[in-house]
């Protein structure tokens, strides 16, 4: 996430960029700055916490002098939010200013060439590369340094970047990451999003990815990475403030079920090799005390203990280790056996929840080693863990969890299989082989995701059914769970995620006309058993929802079939979760209720 807000015109500049980077702040908040470009020097002001911790700062001096500026408000990726990461970032003569959102992944090996040639950095951030590279081509124009430098950068990113001596122009860069331009009159705008500039002006421009565009007071020119001059797109905006801080969809939710394929793309970053390994550089684990391992604890509490689950079967499957999965508020209290043999995983994409917390804090005492998988950064569960892997979900503001959900599945895809890669438990040929598929998720993602007009019309007459059973077996029983709860939290209505073969064992009892009973079906190995199973709810009057693989022939016992993009068993639950979230959402709305505020729930659980 973050949010990037830049300005060239006659205004007062931080009447532009402070305001603006409030209404970004959805997109972040851990820290923020902006950088005021007078013609002669920048005035470089940062902090931790929020827009209103800046604004007392911004306004405490007199910046009339300003003549153009940039501005940040993070949500951190790489180093702690404190103020020395917080951007506007800067080379050693403070000649350039660089903002930035997303993940440069190949930063490490740009940093060590930048470190090897004399350049000196004082953050921790991967955005601080940029800013020595722009300063290191003072011969090339702005607009053909930054051009060069997107050329050797890979990830999904978005730039702003100024040169002091040339404070009528901004050069913005895209790639994956959002950029639009605001265009007024003898001024305008840079942004990542539309609510930063939408009070002074509705036109805009597009910014499609692998662009540079040059902002100058009185022009916008829109460049490709060969240098080739586009003709810019220009839109009017027709939306109000609140529409547009949610990118024109009609909930955060609807929006953060859209952004999954980057959040999961975002979280891949950097962590495949294109010799089909898994790299964890950011988990700080000796391999050696990872060999020594005998036994693996995952410990959750709600959506992420769905994670847990799915956990289980992936880290049992490819390392042949022994796992236990706990609700966290359960762990403590039946005396787990633990020791320094242990290895304990914490998901928390919060990072903050309580049961969660204490439940490590206990297994740490017993000394087990403790990894935390999160979603922010230098949350109370990373701080406690020996080492973390981050999720890069980017911020969720819908109550219940989605994208934080996937990107976790993906997390523990990734940690089982480097487990395996470690100890040897997989030869290298299989290893890639998932590699090669967790590769494909984003864009299969995208392709389950088209499948949400469909399912609005196959819920449309359910607005009053009040029973629904979720059902899956091996790798699809913690997505029917998923499914199961995420109905449950927001549409209000009973429903119960079981074990497909469960459900003889006395569930089936409740089934009659009028119960909906979504069955997931993707794992090939038990997939016969799961449609039996699915036969047996049909003979009792159940309407039959299937979630199967776009290959598969699934018979005839369906009512409904919603196809989802092919993938191994455990890899697919990610693109198999898709359509339940879409399912609970468009229920959920069809009884005219707030998805994003659901009743009686936080998004933060502090308590226990
Ligand atoms: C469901 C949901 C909750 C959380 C649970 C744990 O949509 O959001 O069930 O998953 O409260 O939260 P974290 O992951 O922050 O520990």
């Amino acid at each position: 996430m973050c949010g990037i807000v830049g300005y060239v015109g006659p205004r007062p500049v931080t009447d532009v960029l402070v305001p603006g980077l409030a209404h970004l702040e959805y997109r972040g908040y851990d820290s923020a700055g902006v950088a005021l470009n007078t013609g002669t020097s920048f005035d470089l002001i940062k902090t931790a916490g929020r827009i209103a911790d800046l604004e007392a700062l911004v306004d405490a001096e007199d910046h009339s002098n300003a003549l153009s500026g940039i501005g940040h408000t993070r949500w951190a990726t790489h180093g702690a939010p404190n103020t020395v990461n917080a951007h506007p970032h800067t080379d050693e003569a403070g000649d350039v200013v660089v903002v930035h959102n997303g993940i440069i992944e190949n930063w490490a090996d740009l940093k060590k060439k930048l470190v090897e040639s004399g350049h000196e950095f004082i953050s921790d951030t991967d955005t601080e590369v940029v800013a020595h590279m722009v300063a290191d081509r003072a011969d090339m124009t702005l607009r053909d340094a930054v051009t060069d430098i997107m050329n050797q950068a890979e990830g999904a990113l978005a730039l702003a970047v100024m040169r002091k001596s040339e404070p009528d122009l901004i050069i913005g860069a895209r790639r994956g990451s959002p950029l639009v331009v605001g265009r007024g009159d003898g001024e305008n705008f840079l942004a990542s999003d539309i609510p930063a500039f939408l009070e002074h002006t509705r036109e805009m421009v597009i910014i499609e990815d692998d662009r540079v565009v040059e902002v100058r007071p009185e022009s916008v020119r829109l460049f490709d990475l060969e240098g080739n001059e586009l003709e810019p797109e220009h839109r009017k905006i027709d939306w109000d403030f609140e529409a547009a801080e949610k990118g024109g969809y009609p909930t955060f939710m609807l929006k953060e079920i859209h952004e999954q394929p980057h959040a999961i793309a975002d979280t891949l970053a950097g962590r495949l090799s294109e010799t089909g390994r898994v790299v964890l550089n950011d988990l700080d684990l000796d391999p050696v005390l990872l060999r020594s391992i005998d036994k693996v604890f995952v410990i959750a509490c709600g959506t992420s203990y769905h994670a847990a689950m799915m956990a289980k079967y992936a880290i049992e499957r490819w390392t042949r280790l022994p796992v236990e999965i706990d609700i966290a508020s359960e762990f403590r209290y039946r005396d787990p056996v633990l020791d320094d043999r242990s290895l304990v995983i914490g998901i928390s994409q919060s990072g903050e929840t309580i049961d969660t917390l204490a439940a490590v804090r206990y297994a740490k005492a017993q000394g087990a080693k403790l990894i935390g998988v999160s979603n922010v950064i230098d949350s109370a569960l990373a701080r406690e863990s020996h080492a973390v892997l981050y999720t890069r979900a980017g911020l969720e503001i819908g109550v219940a969890a989605t994208k934080t959900f996937t990107t976790q599945l993906v997390a523990m895809q990734l940690l089982g299989l480097y487990l395996a890669q470690v100890r040897g438990t997989l030869d290298p040929g299989a290893i890639e082989l998932l590699v090669r598929e967790l590769e494909q998720l984003p864009e299969q993602v995208a392709t389950a995701l088209e499948s949400s007009a469909a399912i609005e019309e196959l819920t449309r007459g359910w607005a009053d059914v009040r029973d629904y059973f979720f059902l899956g077996r091996s790798g699809d029983f913690p997505v029917a769970m998923e499914g199961a709860l995420k109905l449950k939290e927001i549409a209000y209505v009973r429903a119960e995620g079981y074990a497909a073969g469960e459900m003889k064992h006395g569930p089936i009892a409740l089934i009659e006309e009028g119960v909906v009973v979504v069955g997931v079906a993707t794992d090939t190995h038990v997939q016969a058993k799961t449609l039996s199973n699915m036969e047996e709810m049909k003979a009792r009057g159940g309407t039959i929802v299937l979630v199967a693989e776009e290959d598969d022939d699934v018979g005839e016992v369906a009512d409904h079939v919603i196809r989802v993009p092919s993938a191994s068993d455990l890899i697919c639950t990610v693109t198999a979760v898709i359509p339940l979230q879409l399912l609970s959402y468009h229920v959920a709305t069809a009884r005219g209720l707030d998805v994003d505020k659901p009743r009686n729930l936080a998004k933060t659980v502090t308590v226990e």
